[in-house]
């Protein structure tokens, strides 16, 4: 199963749509670079002297660094998750199990000291980049990102630690999805200053909560916050250490799970207001991050085949992980890629404007020209008409002359 599993892992998936947009829109971006350039050089070449296309030539310099700027953009172009939550809640093993890997250190105990983003990287080895040194430090192990996250080390909460591994381990960082774990949300004095550093630009967050209590305040103070910042953020829930309802004696796992989902409805749908209550299953989720990464990485872990709740919990945890995929996209595609579009549209509607104008002035100029041609060969007809007409004149002047001198020389002999 789980082979099949990874092997669907390299076969398309709803993110693979934001990897082709980019390129393909990118790629039209280009091709109105080029006419951009090609439309300048054409005015520059047909109407060297005229001053009617000095503005048009100065717009279209300013389009083309415009669609420059915007092509760079598509070469950092990243989907971003944020994941929060109450310290040891499971933000980082989720993270992990996400990815397939033990990537972040989690454990017992305050264990994730500041924020932690994950992305792809083409080289063959995974290394770290933190927000002082902002070199580059090979990382092989958990155990040493654990020492470069350590309470003591220099960085505080609100610092950054880029880990780039390599995307052939893992089709999430291959598929441009940036993960960003944090501290603890119990642990933050400045939530706005976290909201502003990291959040702004986050596609979706992700709220690990704990299934064994309820939310939070200052979970619910963040995302109140984050909803005043950004409109309508796209939030799911996961109800982490769900295995705990295998263990309860007093109580039936699913009053707990009604509970949980009656307080995430009010919460998101009515406090919120960031998705309607019908759809609340598309959001709030029961699972167990421990299981599923122990699952994604220990060969043969038995209890899987043993227990059908397991399983289940597994299930829930892949249908987050669809539900995630096709929210991500949709939403990274709108607001990285709408503007752009909206402002490429505009580019090459005046693009067009420009080009239907010189078009027009090329016709004048080209019918001005036939009209000068046809006159001067009206011309050149109408001299060599009167050059024909005054030979002719000259000639019947030379004939009279030469018959009165002729006549002249006949009188003169004959007197
Ligand atoms: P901080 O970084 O300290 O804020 O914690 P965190 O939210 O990143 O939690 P972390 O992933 O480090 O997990 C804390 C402890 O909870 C670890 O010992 C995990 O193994 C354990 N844990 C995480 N998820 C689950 C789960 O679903 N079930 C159970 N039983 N334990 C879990
Ligand atoms: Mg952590």
């Amino acid at each position: 199963r789980l082979r099949e599993e990874v092997q669907s892992q390299s076969a398309p998936s709803p993110l693979r749509k934001f990897r082709v947009g980019k390129l393909q829109i990118s790629a039209l971006f280009d091709r109105l670079r080029t006419l951009l350039s090609d439309c300048s050089a054409f005015l520059a070449a047909t109407h060297i002297e005229a001053d009617d296309f000095m503005k048009e030539q100065k717009e279209i310099g300013v389009f083309s660094s415009q669609v420059s700027s915007i092509s760079k953009l598509f070469e950092r172009d990243h989907m971003k998750v944020v994941f929060v939550g109450q310290t040891s809640n499971g933000k980082s093993t989720v993270v992990n199990a996400m990815l397939y890997n033990r990537i972040l250190p989690s454990g017992i105990g305050h264990t994730t000291n500041c924020f932690v983003s994950v992305s792809g990287s083409d080289a063959n080895t995974p290394y770290i980049i933190d927000s002082l040194s902002s070199e580059q430090q090979p990382i092989s192990n958990v155990l040493q990102l654990a020492n470069a996250l350590h309470p003591e080390g220099s960085l505080n909460q609100s610092g950054l630690i880029r880990v780039f591994w390599p995307t052939t381990k893992c089709r999430l960082l291959g598929d441009d999805v940036d993960l960003i774990d944090s501290p603890g949300l119990d642990l933050s004095n400045d939530i706005n200053q976290w909201i502003d550093d990291y959040c702004m630009d986050a596609d979706v967050f992700v709220l690990v909560a704990n299934a064994e209590a309820t939310l939070k305040v200052a979970e619910r103070a963040f995302f109140f916050k984050v909803n005043e910042k950004l409109s309508k953020p796209n939030v799911f829930i996961l109800n982490n250490r769900w295995d705990a309802s295998d263990n309860e004696i007093d109580d039936s796992p699913e009053r707990v799970r009604e509970q949980h989902l009656e307080y995430a409805s009010k919460f998101l749908a009515d406090e919120l207001k960031v998705v309607s209550r019908s759809k609340i299953l598309d959001r709030v989720f029961f699972v167990s991050a421990r299981e599923t990464l122990l699952y994604r990485t220990t060969e043969n872990w038995t209890r899987f085949k043993e227990s059908q709740a397991v399983r289940d919990r597994y299930d829930e945890f892949r249908r987050f992980e669809q539900a995630f995929e096709r929210t991500i996209c949709k939403s990274a595609m709108k607001t990285k890629f709408e503007h752009r579009i909206v402002r490429g549209l505009d580019i090459a509607y005046s693009l067009a404007e420009i080009a239907g104008k010189a078009e027009t002035l090329s016709k004048e100029q080209i019918s001005g020209r036939i009209k000068e041609i046809n006159e001067r060969k009206e011309n050149a007809a109408r001299i060599r008409q009167l050059g024909e007409r005054s030979l002719k004149c000259c000639s019947a002047l030379v004939d009279r002359l030469a018959a009165t001198s002729r006549a002249s020389v006949a009188r003169a002999m004959n007197e």
